[in-house]
């Protein structure tokens, strides 16, 4: 096509002059791949930077801030258009932000919001509301336990310490389970949304609740969930009937844990952010305001419904 058909094509769809010329080039930092979840949400963004047309720079860090902040430095460094963070823990980020802000450079915070008081400093969030899904959680396990036992003892799994979704999730879950003082969380600790962490950090809590009963395991994330429901099993115990499970993300190996029975309920998260993180980023160069806040719709699947949905999930 002659350029000068192709500028008055680009400007008939609403796109700039420079769109004809430059790829956009997207750096995005990723926490790492320490559930199901996360290796989804990196084939989400990879695959929608792909058709979109953006160059990804991609970059892991591992599960560490000081890797995230390498890379955001990086990316300044080599003047991407946007950058995109999804961050490991809520804080200390205002410094590396305000130098990406310095050399004009817009940061979408996808996933994962940080805490900074200067909400300038970023140009969207995308992701999910945690405080709700923990929410979710603990309101089916109200409905659930309604009427049953004197007292309903809770063991908790949390995500990485100081994560938005550990805090939030925990946070929502509390509040929610206070419309029933039967339900106590009588342990609480981190297992870092992993599969391997929740299987020992179970283990540890069985152990230490030895002779008393728990009725009831809370996971912040499905991954630490299916550790866990190992762990319940080497005790000779049946997850899902023993101890109900009540967990976050609706990955698929969540859906099958539910159907051999061995899984309560799963609080969906969805990771396919991957469109509309690239959407976002054409948008921002397009001179375009981004939403504050691009708020994932997500639903609740206990156990009865999970032969039905396990064919529809994407991930
Ligand atoms: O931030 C989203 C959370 O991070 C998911 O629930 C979890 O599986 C992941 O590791």
């Amino acid at each position: 096509m002659q350029r000068r058909l192709l500028l008055a094509a680009l400007a008939a769809a609403g796109l700039p002059a420079w769109a004809a010329d430059k790829k956009l080039v997207l750096g995005f930092s990723q926490i790492g791949a320490e559930s199901a979840w996360r290796t989804a949400n990196s084939t989400s963004i990879k695959q929608a930077a792909r058709d979109a047309g953006i160059e990804l720079k991609f970059a892991d860090a591992q599960q560490k801030q000081e890797n995230q902040m390498k890379a955001l430095r990086a990316f300044i460094a080599q003047k991407v258009d946007v950058i995109a963070l999804s961050p490991v823990v809520e804080t200390g980020w205002g410094t590396v932000l305000r130098e990406a802000k310095a050399a004009g450079i817009p940061v979408i915070l996808t996933d994962r919001l940080v805490k900074e008081a200067d909400e300038s400093l970023w140009a969207s969030f995308m992701g999910s509301d945690f405080v709700e899904e923990g929410r979710r959680a603990g309101r089916w396990l109200v409905d659930k336990t309604k009427g049953g036992k004197d007292e309903i003892r809770i063991v908790e799994l949390q995500g990485t310490v100081g994560a938005a979704p550990a805090l939030d999730r925990k946070k929502g879950f509390e509040e929610a389970i206070k419309a029933d003082p039967r339900l106590k969380i009588v342990r609480s600790q981190t297992a870092d949304f992993s599969r391997a962490k929740g299987k020992e950090v179970m283990e540890a809590f069985i152990k230490a609740e030895a002779g008393r009963k728990i009725h009831v395991l809370y996971a912040h994330n499905d991954d630490m969930a299916l550790g866990a429901i190992q762990a319940i099993e080497e005790a000779g115990l049946k997850p899902g009937t023993d101890i109900l499970v009540v967990s976050i993300d609706g990955v698929k190996a969540a859906f099958q844990a539910m159907v051999a029975g061995k899984l309560n309920v799963t609080v969906e998260c969805s990771p396919l952010l991957g469109p509309s993180l690239m959407q976002a980023v054409k948008d921002l160069k397009a001179g375009k305001t981004l939403p504050r806040r691009l708020i994932t719709e997500e639903g609740v699947f206990p156990s009865e419904v999970a032969a039905r949905e396990l064919p529809k999930r994407q991930y």
